[in-house]
């Protein structure tokens, strides 16, 4: 099969690598040749070191390589049969791109973005066969992030949305799909573990390192929130959280924090700069956390219950079915058990009662318990069935 990829960064380089690795003719097209250039460098030097650990043959490898052509014109994508476009998060950019890739390919291309926050259906508007348009949204870095968000709109055909699932579960991709509304599954459950964090911080609770402590000691999270944020990098998760909290029409389920502002302007991102919540300079004295397990406890459970009440919310309105959303938050952020299973696992009126004593305490919308885990626990069921609530 023909994949077209459009955009060789971060994201273009990894998603033609997982292509190419599964035996696709894979044409990479970016306008910059630097970039084209770095990329191809990149990538040899990824496959040099799967073949050192002896991950892949060096067979493998070659053809991997020869699978790619690094080009920046948009003609060699004619005869692609699926084009994903993974440039820069513009919507004006992403629709000259999407009007130049149609008019190239043939008809029954599928067309897809690999966009984290604009809506599939904005940005398939400019075609002229928009049922082709698809989200098909990998995890970063590509190759390794198990997880991909299939995301319809609502111009998409159900052949396209079958077609591209096929695709993506060919390519021994976790496939999910999820309904075009704001951070699609993962960035919009995962919110509460960065902003709650940030809040009991704000409160004066815990420290950071106390907060990363309490998650990966009684959560088994694999990184605490502030040590995932310095990763990802401040400017970038902060930047997602004002899209999502602008998106969802200001909900104060996700608003942002002053905290992770400012240190986003003080140019700490996290590790990439040195500086984040952590200090990533050499031989610098790491903050030790203040094990107290009260606290401790307190601080995972508090967190937990808000991302379990999220991803209610998320199977409350349709975004995904169950199964999907506790494969999202386990294949694309690595949590260590699907969010509704463990709400199960807890009991899910242990579960609202926490949320409810946050809600009663503090009187903000944002603790708002969701009404399907409010029904289940009324009609004493605790396992959770997508049902539609006609009593009121
Ligand atoms: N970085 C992530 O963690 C991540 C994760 C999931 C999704 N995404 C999404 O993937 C997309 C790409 O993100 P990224 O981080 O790889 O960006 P990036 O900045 O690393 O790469 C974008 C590339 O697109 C190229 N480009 C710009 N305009 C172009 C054009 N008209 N034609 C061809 N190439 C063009 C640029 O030269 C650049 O190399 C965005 O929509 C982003 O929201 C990013």
């Amino acid at each position: 099969m023909k994949i077209g990829v459009i955009g060789a960064g971060t994201m273009g380089i990894g998603i033609a690598q997982v292509a190419a690795q599964n035996h696709n003719q894979v044409v990479l097209i970016d306008t910059n040749q630097e970039v084209l250039n770095k990329a191809q460098k990149g990538l040899e030097n990824t496959l040099n070191k799967l073949l050192e650990k002896q991950k892949i043959s060096e067979d493998q490898k070659s053809k991997t390589l020869n699978n790619i052509s690094f080009t920046s014109e948009y003609s060699e994508l004619n005869g692609s049969s699926l084009v994903i476009e993974a440039i820069i998060e513009n919507l004006t950019v992403k629709h000259a791109v999407f009007s130049q890739i149609e008019s190239v390919v043939s008809n029954d291309c599928i067309i897809a973005s690999n966009t984290s926050s604009l809506s599939i259906a904005s940005i398939g508007s400019v075609l002229k066969n928009a049922s082709r348009v698809v989200g098909i949204h990998f995890f970063n870095p590509a190759p390794l992030m198990a997880l991909v968000e299939i995301i319809p709109a609502v111009q998409t055909s159900d052949e396209v949305l079958q077609k591209s699932k096929k695709i993506i579960d060919l390519w021994g991709k976790k496939a999910v799909i999820v309904k075009d509304t704001p951070g699609f599954i993962v960035n919009r459950v995962a919110r509460p573990f960065y902003g709650e964090a940030l809040r009991i911080y704000e409160e004066g609770i815990a420290d950071f390192a106390t907060i990363d402590w309490a998650m990966t000691e009684f959560g088994g999270f694999r990184m605490g929130p502030f040590t995932l944020m310095d990763y990802i990098g401040n400017d970038i998760n902060y930047t997602v959280t004002e899209t999502v909290f602008e998106a969802f029409y200001f909900d104060s389920r996700f608003k942002p924090s002053f905290t992770q502002k400012r240190h986003k302007e003080a140019g700490y991102f996290g590790r990439k700069s040195g500086k984040g919540y952590y200090d990533y300079s050499e031989g610098a004295n790491q903050p030790l956390p203040i094990k107290d397990e009260k606290i401790g406890k307190y601080i995972f459970e508090r967190i937990l219950v808000m991302l379990i009440n999220e991803a209610f919310d998320a199977l409350y309105m349709n975004v995904a079915s169950k199964e999907d959303i506790d494969i999202a938050m386990q294949f694309g952020v690595n949590y260590p058990k699907g969010l509704l299973f463990w709400a199960e696992e807890i009991g899910l009126n242990v579960v609202l009662n926490k949320l409810n004593s946050l809600f009663e305490l503090f009187g903000e919308d944002r603790y708002r318990p969701n009404p399907l885990l409010k029904h289940l626990v009324s009609t004493n069921s605790n396992s959770i069935n997508k049902l539609k609530i006609l009593s009121f």
